[in-house]
């Protein structure tokens, strides 16, 4: 049995000073000796909070009343903000997130990689609102309700949020969930659709609508005209292996583009392939890739989980030869057309699973001047014992996750004997409590 005063805890509000914050954007303090994590609570603030579950080692809270609020606190702007599972900084000042997550980064280089950079260059900032141009929505009819419900998950569950408007999804389709929702409630298919892919290239927004049976004649109807009042391409994605198709409009291409001006490049993508989630930042960041890898006309330079080639064709417009790896062959094709639209020579690509490499792949058997690495959130760890014999002087690593980041930066420097030179904090995915980082190693 929970002993007397924790089981009054629970049920009775408490007033607290809040100390630091999680990584995940919550109030962290001690309630009778015991962590707590408190939904919307900030540091120094004094919060009227109520605890919401009790685990082994610690509590989880959440806040009833801010009696005094810290000087980083703003007044959300999302309707939804607090149900969302989306957004869970909008209650903090957009210069104080990007600062909390630098010192997020800092911190956890330290705990996981005990290392810490040289110099720290400042955050890549850009837009914080309608910057997300790639999301997944959740569909779901509740039976209960009556009602098909679209959006994000709610925090710490699996419901989906009722989303009316998503004001960091770009506006062409941020501002139409509810129209979005009437369009799924008028379809006889309503209950088979669980999911909708959001694509927006510089000229096209897509949606793909998952189903799972499939659609008669008067739902496409409805999809095609929908797609025309709102100028959104239609793509339906039926269950494999049947390929996914545009629906609408039917004689445009397949593909979508963003281009990258400074590199005069114009990218290709299909709406389901990997994009950097913001396209503004995503400029910024490869002008910041470049400057750090500083590509001269003699580099031979190795992009590891390069997509669709982000990063080497900008790269090969500077360097002798960059060679790309990538783990989905769709991508690598993807990559190969990219260049051969944009009429670079200077670049191959290889196909290639990273996290299970091996001594005989034909690209590690050459010397590289520099390397960028762009993993996915479980890291890079499997082929950082490969670099080695490369010789490479530079490495760049772009992160979506510090703490896998630390991890490899650990090896870069202790196994591998890498300098950690700079470090940044990159604001891809403003309000929310993920972190994009940067960071140089050099030899
Ligand atoms: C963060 S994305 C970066 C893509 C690209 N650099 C860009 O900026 O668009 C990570 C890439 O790693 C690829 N990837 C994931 N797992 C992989 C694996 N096991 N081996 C090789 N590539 C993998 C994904 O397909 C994806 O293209």
């Amino acid at each position: 049995m929970m002993p007397t005063t924790q089981s009054k805890l629970q049920n009775q509000p408490i007033t607290v000073l809040v100390q630091t914050l999680s990584h995940d954007g919550r109030g962290i303090t001690t309630i009778n000796g015991i962590t707590a994590f408190i939904e919307g609570a900030l540091p120094n603030e004094t919060v009227l909070c109520q605890i919401t579950k009790k685990h082994r080692n610690y509590l989880e809270a959440k806040t009833l009343e801010v009696i005094s609020a810290a000087p980083e606190r703003t007044e959300p702007k999302c309707p939804h903000f607090g149900v969302c599972g989306g957004c869970s900084m909008q209650h903090i000042k957009a210069g104080s997130q990007i600062e909390f997550k630098q010192q997020s980064l800092l911190e956890q280089l330290q705990r996981f990689g005990k290392v810490s950079p040289k110099e720290i260059l400042a955050p890549l900032t850009g837009s914080s609102w309608g910057y997300r141009r790639r999301a997944r929505l959740g569909v779901k009819y509740v039976k209960k309700k009556e009602r098909v419900f679209v959006g994000f998950r709610e925090k710490m569950s699996n419901l989906l949020t009722d989303l009316k408007i998503c004001l960091v999804l770009h506006p062409s389709i941020g501002e139409r969930l509810t129209d979005l929702t009437l369009l799924i409630e008028s379809l006889t298919q309503y209950e088979h659709i669980p999911q909708i892919e959001i694509a927006v290239g510089d000229n096209e927004a897509a949606l793909v609508f998952r189903h799972m049976r499939e659609l008669p004649a008067e739902d496409l109807d409805k999809l095609s005209a929908f797609g025309q009042k709102f100028q959104l391409s239609i793509y339906l994605q039926p269950n494999s292996p049947a390929p996914i198709t545009k629906l609408w409009p039917k004689d445009s291409q397949e593909l979508l583009t963003y281009a990258l001006p400074e590199y005069q490049l114009n990218m290709q993508f299909h709406p389901l392939d990997f994009v950097q989630i913001n396209g503004e930042i995503n400029q910024h960041l490869i002008n910041l890739a470049l400057t750090l890898l500083a590509p001269e006309p003699t580099d031979t330079i190795l992009d590891l989980f390069c997509g669709l080639g982000n990063f080497t064709l900008p790269l090969a417009r500077y360097a002798k030869q960059v060679t790309g790896i990538e783990g989905a062959k769709e991508m690598v094709n993807r990559a190969q057309q990219n260049a051969a639209l944009n009429q670079i020579n200077n670049v191959d690509f290889h196909t290639a699973n990273l996290m299970e490499p091996s001594d005989s792949f034909p690209w590690l058997q050459k010397k590289y001047d520099k390397i960028l690495l762009d993993p996915p959130r479980t890291g890079a760890k499997e082929i950082i014992p490969y670099l080695a014999k490369l010789s490479a002087k530079r490495i760049v690593y772009v992160s979506c996750n510090p703490a896998t980041l630390a991890r490899d930066a650990g090896e870069l420097v202790y196994k591998l004997g890498y300098t950690l030179k700079k470090a940044a904090v990159i604001n891809m995915f403003p309000h929310t409590n993920h972190i994009e980082a940067i960071a140089l190693f050099e030899k």
